[in-house]
């Protein structure tokens, strides 16, 4: 047993096996912590642990797992990562961060009863109760010398240069999946409009890819969501809705099953507005009461739409009761006006409702004409509109959009202009960014770093600035590599 460092270059994303690998892995640890070694289930866990060890040990001799800046490896390939496994193994994470524990390695030699002894000790280590010091000492003494903890990597300075090869395949991968969203949108639109027949299988392959993307990166997808102006804002404003609703089913630790109805319902909310007459969508003045009226009815005709062109399934029932609900309101001040039967709406609403307004909002696309800087939208939400929402689901969407959202361009301390990439949980006045520019003008080649880190203690944030007052397109940077 012994202690090697974290850091090695990281390339590629990870194919089956590794897969495989790291869920039958925290599946084992949460078996381990609630029955003993002769315990049948964790028999049958062991067994399809060690054997995910195989084809691993043949293309790199040893397993590794790790955690680096919030994402997972194994060996040297990131892993795409299930919904609902994700928020069990983040807090088996978090307890072994605090033991300064970062990941574990398994040798090739290693033997089932050696690793069935690992996972029965780390799984009853109090967190905080060790260090990665005694921990290894307590490892010798129970002799496991197939297997090595890696320290957990120093937050900001590791995490910040590994994750920058792997953010820009991040990138360039959550713009395909997100342009590929807002045309399934296009597509659900025109077909609804023809009253042709909607490919619902395709919606939802299109909604798995969202999870995917989200389970591994929350901040790519975001910072696209953030674009204000799209050609055609109503695709983009389906695909922002399914992004921020599925980014709040994440973290909320809903399963595959969940966020994949929840996405379906989010790219689904407005479907109604497609028969309304298409002026009144596109007018370019604030809403007189006539126009009010129209569009109040979207909600109930999407339901309808929903249930009468769809199949009925778990993902359209739900979808047609987000339709219905997204504008009622928590105190039901909102459309359609229920006068008898006060019902709660559900979760899928709640969620759909507080990033609806959101991007509405921030987009001044849509009924105020006016667009509103993210982090103002959130204030407003939170005390001009706060009866409206759901508060704890309104507090975990602030969490989420932070400080200086995801998209903002802001200017340092140091003269530069960097546009925010994602925030730090850790540090949110300090997020990790793409220097664009400095007081000579635009970088050739922008520079990618971690605010929070003590080589950055010179670039801290003056202010957010307005791209349009610089002769600025936000666009331009978050579409380029
Ligand atoms: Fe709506
Ligand atoms: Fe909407």
């Amino acid at each position: 047993m012994s202690v090697i460092n974290a850091q090695e270059p990281l390339r590629t994303l990870a194919g089956k096996d590794e897969e495989r690998f790291i869920n039958r892995f925290f599946v084992l640890y949460k078996t381990a912590r609630m029955v003993d070694k002769n315990n049948k289930t964790f028999t049958l866990q062991s067994d399809n642990f060690f054997e995910t060890l195989k084809p691993l040990m043949k293309k790199y001799d040893s397993a590794d797992l790790k955690n680096i800046a919030g994402r997972y490896f194994v060996n040297e390939s990131m892993v795409r990562f299930d919904g609902g496994g994700l928020s069990s193994a983040n807090t088996i994470i978090v307890e072994w961060n605090s033991l300064g524990v970062g990941g574990v390695s398994f040798a090739s030699e290693i033997t089932k009863d050696e690793m069935e002894r690992f996972f029965i000790f780390m799984a009853h280590i109090k967190p905080n109760s060790e260090n990665l010091d005694s921990l290894s000492e307590k490892l010798k003494e129970n002799s496991l010398p197939s297997i090595q903890l890696f320290s957990k990597a120093i937050e900001g300075i590791d995490g910040a240069l590994l994750t920058e090869e792997m953010r820009r395949q991040l990138r360039t991968q959550a713009r395909s999946t997100f342009f590929k969203a807002m045309s399934v949108v296009q597509e659900v639109v025109v077909n609804t409009q023809s009253d042709s027949e909607i490919n619902i299988s395709k919606t939802k392959r299109v909604v798995h890819s969202l999870i995917d993307q989200i389970s591994q990166d929350e901040s790519s997808l975001i910072e696209l969501a953030s674009i204000r102006d799209f050609d055609d804002y109503t695709y983009a404003h389906s695909t922002n809705v399914a992004v921020y609703s599925l980014t709040l089913g994440v973290r909320l630790g809903m399963d595959r099953a969940r966020l994949s109805q929840l996405g379906f319902a989010a790219l689904f909310h407005d479907i109604g507005k497609v028969k309304l007459p298409s002026d009144l969508i596109s007018k370019p003045d604030a809403y007189d009461e006539n126009d009010w009226i129209q569009m109040q009815r979207h909600p109930l005709l999407g339901a309808k739409t929903i249930l009468r062109n769809l199949k009925f399934d778990m993902h359209t029932a739900r979808a047609a009761r987000g339709a219905f609900e997204h504008h009622i309101n928590n105190d039901f001040t909102g459309y359609p006006m229920l006068r008898l039967d006060k019902t709660e709406t559900t979760l899928f609403s709640k969620i759909i409702s507080i990033v609806d307004s959101f991007d509405a909002l921030t987009s001044g696309r849509v009924y105020l004409k006016k667009s509103i800087a993210p982090e103002d939208v959130i204030k407003k939400m939170q005390y001009q509109m706060k009866i409206k929402f759901d508060k704890f689901l309104l507090k975990l969407f602030n969490d989420i959009i932070g400080v200086y959202p995801v998209g903002s361009l802001v200017l340092l301390t140091s003269d530069e202009i960097a546009l925010v990439l994602a925030n730090n949980q850790a540090d949110k006045a300090n997020p990790y960014v793409k220097i664009v520019g400095d007081k000579d003008g635009l970088l050739e080649s922008p520079e990618w770093t971690d605010l929070s880190t003590e080589e950055n203690n010179h670039r801290k944030i003056v202010r957010k600035i307005e791209p349009a007052q610089h002769g600025l397109d936000i666009k331009d940077f978050i579409l380029e590599n």
